[in-house]
C-alpha cells in the first residue's frame, strides 16, 4: 500500500476526475474526505470506496467559502487525527465560447472555484501542515493553463493562475516541508465539464478531430489522473515540489 493511513482531503469528488482520484487513493490504504458541493453524489461515491474495503467519509463544503474550508481542513483532523494531503480537484468553466461573451458573474464564479479554493486551501491547511511537521498540496490544473486554445479564455486564465501559484507556494511554503504541486490533465471527455469544454455535445466527428491533436490518440481518463495524484501523494514523491505533471498524451499544439 503507498498511501497506507495518510490522511487525505479530495475536493470535487462526487464525480469525474475527483471521484477517480479518491477511488485510487482509497485503494492505496489512504482514508478520505470525499469532499464535494452536491452531498447525494459525494455520498455515493463513500459508499462505492467503503464498500470496496477503502475508508472514506463524506463532508459536504463550497470550496469558494472560507468556513466551510476551514470546517472541511478541520474534519479531517478530527476523523483522522491529522492531514496528510489536500487534493484541490473541484473545479468549473464558462462554456466554450468567444472571450467577449462571457459575462461577469462567469468570470467571477470560474476564479472563485478554480483559484479562491488554491487560496482558502493554503490559509486553512498550511497551518496544520506546519504544525505537523510537513504536508501535501496537488492541485488539478490543465493543459489549459499552459497551452491555451480559444473559446476557454477565462477558465485558460485561471489554470494558469493555479500553476503559478503552486509553484510560489513550493518555494515559500518549501523551507515548512510542505509540498505543492499540480497535475495538468487533457481533454476527459466523461466529465461533468466536458459539455461546457466542447461548447456543446460532442459528436464523433469533433472528437476524432480533438483526439488527432494528442500523440499518444486517446483522451485522458481520471485514472491517468489519480495515478499521477497517487505519485505526488506518496513518499516516492518526497522531494518532488514545484512541478506540474502533464497528463495530456503529449499534446503539443
Ligand atoms: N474533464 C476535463 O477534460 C478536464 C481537463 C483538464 C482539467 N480538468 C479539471 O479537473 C477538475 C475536475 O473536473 P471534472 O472534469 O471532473 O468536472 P466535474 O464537473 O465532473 O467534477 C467537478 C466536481 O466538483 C464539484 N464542485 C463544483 N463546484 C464546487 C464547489 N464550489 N465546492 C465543492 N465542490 C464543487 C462538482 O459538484 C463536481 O462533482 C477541475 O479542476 C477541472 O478544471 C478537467
Amino acid at each position: 500500500m503507498r498511501l497506507q493511513d495518510k490522511s487525505i482531503i479530495v475536493t470535487g469528488a462526487g464525480g469525474g476526475i475527483g471521484e477517480g482520484i479518491a477511488r485510487r487513493l482509497a485503494a492505496e490504504g489512504a482514508q478520505i474526505i470525499v469532499n464535494d458541493i452536491n452531498a447525494s453524489i459525494g455520498e455515493k461515491v463513500v459508499a462505492g470506496i467503503n464498500a470496496a474495503g477503502g475508508r472514506a467519509s463524506f463532508f459536504s463544503a463550497d470550496v469558494t467559502r472560507s468556513a466551510d474550508v476551514k470546517a472541511l481542513v478541520d474534519a479531517a483532523r478530527q476523523r483522522h487525527g491529522r492531514l496528510d494531503v489536500m487534493v484541490s480537484n473541484a473545479g468549473w468553466t464558462h462554456r466554450n465560447r468567444p472571450a467577449l461573451e462571457v459575462s461577469e458573474d462567469e468570470f467571477d464564479k470560474c476564479y472563485a472555484v478554480n483559484v479562491k479554493s488554491i487560496y482558502l486551501a493554503t490559509i486553512h491547511a498550511a497551518p496544520l501542515f506546519r504544525a505537523q511537521g510537513g504536508g501535501c498540496f496537488i492541485n488539478i490544473a490543465s493543459t489549459a493553463g499552459v497551452r491555451p486554445r480559444p473559446g476557454l479564455t477565462w477558465y485558460n486564465g485561471s489554470k494558469g493562475a493555479v500553476i503559478i501559484t503552486s509553484k510560489s507556494l513550493a518555494a515559500e511554503l518549501g523551507p515548512d516541508n510542505i509540498r505543492v504541486n499540480c497535475v495538468n490533465p487533457v481533454f476527459n471527455p466523461d466529465t461533468g465539464l466536458s459539455v461546457e469544454f466542447a461548447g456543446g455535445p460532442l459528436d464523433e466527428e469533433r472528437k476524432a478531430k480533438f483526439r488527432a491533436s494528442i500523440p499518444l490518440g486517446r483522451f485522458s481518463t481520471a485514472l491517468d489522473v489519480a495515478n499521477a495524484v497517487l505519485y505526488l501523494a506518496s513518499d516516492e514523491a518526497a522531494f518532488i515540489s514545484g512541478v506540474c505533471i502533464e497528463v495530456d498524451g503529449a499534446r503539443c499544439v
